[in-house]
């Protein structure tokens, strides 16, 4: 089937995928698949041998993704050491028309072109296509190359039977494109479960102004909130991070920065629609000044200030009523400093949510402003799982552990 009509897998839309292209005849082929793959909404960049430059000029690739495209570890403008970036940006590197030249290069750990340094320099699942003459193919310094990569974990598409370009028919022709395409969403199903998803996560406490320069707030640090992003991301999910706090990026997390209630509550409803999952980390002000000073409020004119306070609607009770987040799995977070278990369980109902983790601040090793937590998450079948103290980041993976298998299926 022509590769621009061979249909895309939905685990890979959205994926950051990195195309190396090595210098093989089949490499004209890669353009095609490279477009079929951006304009199903996977992020896709990019790098070739010089050989391959030779076959496929680089703009081709660059006209079909939008992404500038690398042909050595010297020439990039914005990154000192391209292939670690790559490495460590891309959730998947597929590497075709992988020739007898690459192949062995790879295996030997050769890292000494954008191409085999990226392979060297990857963190995620690596999918290889090789194409070339039957008898290349046939050769035991290639199988033995390629069982190599295999016992290593690198998926391997074997070569199809047929005309070859040096005129033969053999082995040696780069795979059909379904059955790429069904290699690389395999090497990603079993990585990523949370590819294709969109996750909603919140994190930090809002800030409710006073005046123009005092708010109130409290002791949430966004660690937990961005915790949880991190490792959907990592997961393969789309993430959009609504936060008022403050830490490092990660690759797949979009950050949202509000500052109140009703900031976030505009961000999660321009979200929801899409969403599959949202995790509300974020420790939502309960009340806020039933009044905000235009201006700075000023001692010398004010000996004693009295502030009211109203109460803020619960977000993520409110987003549960609406149209839009049916369907939408909604996980609370409750700080709670006694009987856990119970006022979880309450919580989440009230809230209408599907899942609540009741964290413990009366602990003084774990919760706010800590890179430590524990706590028990529950779900509405009844089922509750004690988590130990361990890391945010850890939290966050035991979390999702949990919660992936109970989202209902695309
Ligand atoms: O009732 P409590 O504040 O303990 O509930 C915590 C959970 O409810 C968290 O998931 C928090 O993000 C959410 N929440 C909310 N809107 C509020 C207060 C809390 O969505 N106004």
């Amino acid at each position: 089937m022509p590769l621009d009509r061979t249909p895309v897998p939905d685990e890979l839309r959205g994926l950051r995928l990195a195309l190396l292209v090595s210098g093989g005849i089949a490499a004209y082929k890669l353009v095609d698949l490279a477009s079929a793959l951006a304009q199903a909404g996977c992020q896709v960049r990019v790098a070739m041998t010089q050989s391959a430059a030779r076959f496929v000029g680089p703009p081709s690739f660059q006209g079909v993704t939008g992404n500038a495209v690398l042909t050595g570890l010297w020439l990039s403008a914005g990154s000192p050491e391209p292939h670690v970036e790559l490495g460590d940006w891309a959730q998947l590197i597929f590497l075709a028309p992988a020739t007898a030249n690459i192949i062995g290069r790879v295996a030997s750990g050769r890292s000494d072109d954008i191409v085999t340094a990226t392979l060297l320099a990857a963190r995620c699942p690596v999918v290889i296509a090789p194409a070339m003459n039957d008898a290349m193919w046939s050769k035991p310094a290639v199988q033995e190359n390629v069982a190599t990569l295999r016992h290593r974990g690198v998926t391997v598409v074997e070569p199809e039977t047929g005309h070859l370009a040096s005129g033969h028919v053999g082995t040696g022709r780069l795979a059909d494109a379904s059955k790429l395409l069904k290699a690389m969403a395999d090497a990603v199903r079993s990585r990523y479960d949370l590819a294709g998803r969109r996750v909603i996560v919140t994190a930090g406490g809002t800030r409710e102004p006073i005046d123009t320069v005092r708010f109130i707030s409290n002791y949430s640090s966004g660690k937990m909130g961005f915790a949880l992003a991190s490792a959907a991301a990592d997961r393969g999910a789309r993430v959009t991070l609504v936060t008022t706090a403050n830490h490092p990026e990660h690759h797949g997390v979009e950050l949202r920065h509000v500052a109140t209630a009703d900031e976030m509550l505009a961000e999660l409803r321009a979200e929801i629609r899409a969403a599959d999952l949202l995790m509300m980390a974020a420790a939502v002000a309960d009340f806020r000044p039933a009044k905000t000073a235009t201006s700075k409020i000023r001692r010398e004119s004010t000996p004693k200030l009295t502030l009211e306070l109203e109460s803020i609607p619960d977000l993520v009770a409110t987003l549960g009523r609406e149209k839009d987040a049916e369907g939408v799995f909604r996980v609370g977070f409750a700080a709670e400093d006694s009987d856990l278990a119970a006022e979880g369980l309450e919580k989440m109902n009230r809230k209408g949510l599907q899942a609540i983790v009741a964290n413990d601040i009366s602990r003084k090793d774990t919760g706010f402003g800590s890179d430590d937590n524990a706590g028990v998450v529950m779900f509405t079948d009844g089922s509750s799982h004690e988590l130990e103290k361990m890391t945010k980041r850890e939290m966050a993976d035991r979390i999702l552990d949990l919660v992936v298998p109970r989202l209902k299926k695309t």
